[in-house]
Formats: structure tokens, C-alpha cells, sequence
């Protein structure tokens, strides 16, 4: 699970609270089989401590998302969490919009992995469902590739559920994971998935892990809203 949002709620008040620590914990007794932080460029969100904090805290792997920058890659050498996720990051985006271009820039890509397994870090790259782009992963060196299952999302909401376009997205990265697999890399997705969307991916052939964060947020806003105000309004009660 992504628990960037953690922190973005966090942030709107550069206070301590909710912790994404704390936050890491319940996610880990939910069931999760890892835990996900993007570091941005402009710490929007997760800062540099909670990384820190969170390679001592977490039982569960840790995942650490990244932009192929100089910076990242030395702090990912230091951090050493057990995968680093490449990711192309624009300072106006809101989220990850698209897979990492490797086939634009593969020696960089192929340098950053290098010195990563340098530093005993295994890399998943974040890539749209092409044949060109999972190829030149393999070729830059990545072990994993998490294929962009942000168009299925957005062609599953367009059609409001399983339409023509959600079929040819699912369709695509089925393909994709397929090749994924057949080059020896595992097959990982993520980006836009929520209860409605997840099923027709979670059941993909040889899918090795899903990355999910907006959505699991957003739910447990609903599951715990209703007690965060009871328990407001006893406190306050117990004073008149
Ligand atoms: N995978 C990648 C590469 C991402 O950048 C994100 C968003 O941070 C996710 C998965 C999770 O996407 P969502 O928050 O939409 O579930």
C-alpha cells in the first residue's frame, strides 16, 4: 500500500499528526504486503524523516518510489530499502501521469539501476503497457516492471464498468504482463485502483503485486469517520 496520502493530510498543517508511521503500522496489520512512500522532488507529502523512520519501523518490505534523479538514487544508496520504483515525476502533476520513458533515455536508466543493485537494491520500473518500453526495461536491467493501470481505471469509470474501452485496456496490459513475465521480469501493477476496478486485474496471470493508495485513503476516511466523531463528541460531553 502507497500511504503517501498520510502524510499529504499531514502537510496541510506541517504538523506531526496522522503519522505515517502509525499509519504504516495499521496498514501492515490490514494485511498489506509492503508499504509504498514517493518521495517528491518537493516533499509535497512524504519527507525525507518519514523514509528514515520507516526502513527502522516496517515488518514489511519497504518500497520507495522515485524519480531517476542523482539525488534520489543517493539517498535510496543510503536508505537501502528492499525495491526502489522509478518513476518520471513533473513538478505540475498532481500523481504519476505516465510510465517512465526508458526507450528516450535508456543508458540513464540503465546507469540509475546499475548503481542501485550496486547498493544491493533491487528496481522496479513504472511503465504504460508497451512492448517497446518493457523490452528496454529488460535491456536497462530492471527486475521488476509495474505496468501503468491508469487507463484501465480511466476507461473503467468512462464506461462505467466494463465497456469496450475498459476491455481494450485490460486487454493491453494482460499482453504486457505476459511479456513482463516471458523476459524473466515480474509483473507488478498499479495507479487508479479501487474496489470497483481491482478484480479484472487481481486476476491477471502471473501478477506478482498490486500498488494501491488513493483509494484504500479515501475508504478508510468512511470506516473511521463515523467513531473519530463519537469519540469527539463524548470528550466534549463529559465536559458540560
Ligand atoms: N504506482 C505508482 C507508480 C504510483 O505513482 C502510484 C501513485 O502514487 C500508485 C501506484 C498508486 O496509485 P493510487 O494512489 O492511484 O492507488
Amino acid at each position: 500500500m502507497n500511504i503517501d496520502h498520510v502524510a499529504s493530510v499531514r502537510q496541510v498543517r506541517r504538523g506531526t499528526h496522522p503519522d505515517p508511521i502509525a499509519a504504516a503500522r495499521e496498514v501492515e496489520l490490514g494485511g498489506a504486503d509492503g508499504v509504498t512512500v514517493h518521495l517528491r522532488e518537493d516533499r509535497r507529502h512524504i519527507q525525507d524523516a518519514d523514509v528514515r523512520r520507516l526502513r527502522e519501523a516496517l515488518r514489511v518490505p519497504l518500497n520507495f518510489e522515485i524519480a531517476p534523479t542523482n539525488e534520489m538514487v543517493e539517498l535510496a544508496m543510503a536508505l537501502k530499502p528492499a525495491t526502489a520504483m522509478l518513476v518520471p515525476e513533473g513538478r505540475n502533476e498532481i500523481t504519476t501521469e505516465g510510465g517512465l520513458d526508458i526507450v528516450a533515455d535508456p543508458e540513464r536508466i540503465a546507469s540509475v539501476i546499475a548503481r542501485l543493485a550496486s547498493a544491493g537494491i533491487v528496481t522496479s520500473v513504472f511503465v504504460d503497457a508497451e512492448e517497446a518500453q518493457i523490452r528496454a526495461a529488460l535491456v536497462a536491467g530492471a527486475a521488476i516492471c509495474e505496468v501503468h493501470t491508469g487507463p484501465w481505471a480511466h476507461a473503467f469509470a468512462q464506461d462505467g464498468g466494463i465497456g469496450p474501452g475498459a476491455v481494450a485496456e485490460l486487454a493491453q496490459i494482460e499482453r504486457a504482463g505476459a511479456l513482463v513475465e516471458s523476459l524473466g521480469m515480474r509483473f507488478n501493477a498499479g495507479h487508479g485502483l479501487n474496489e470497483a476496478n481491482v478484480s479484472p486485474i487481481a486476476r491477471l496471470r502471473g501478477l506478482h503485486e498490486l500498488h494501491i493508495g488513493h483509494a484504500i485513503v479515501s475508504q478508510a476516511i468512511f470506516h473511521g469517520l463515523r467513531e473519530a466523531v463519537a469519540r469527539m463528541v463524548r470528550l466534549v460531553h463529559i465536559e458540560r
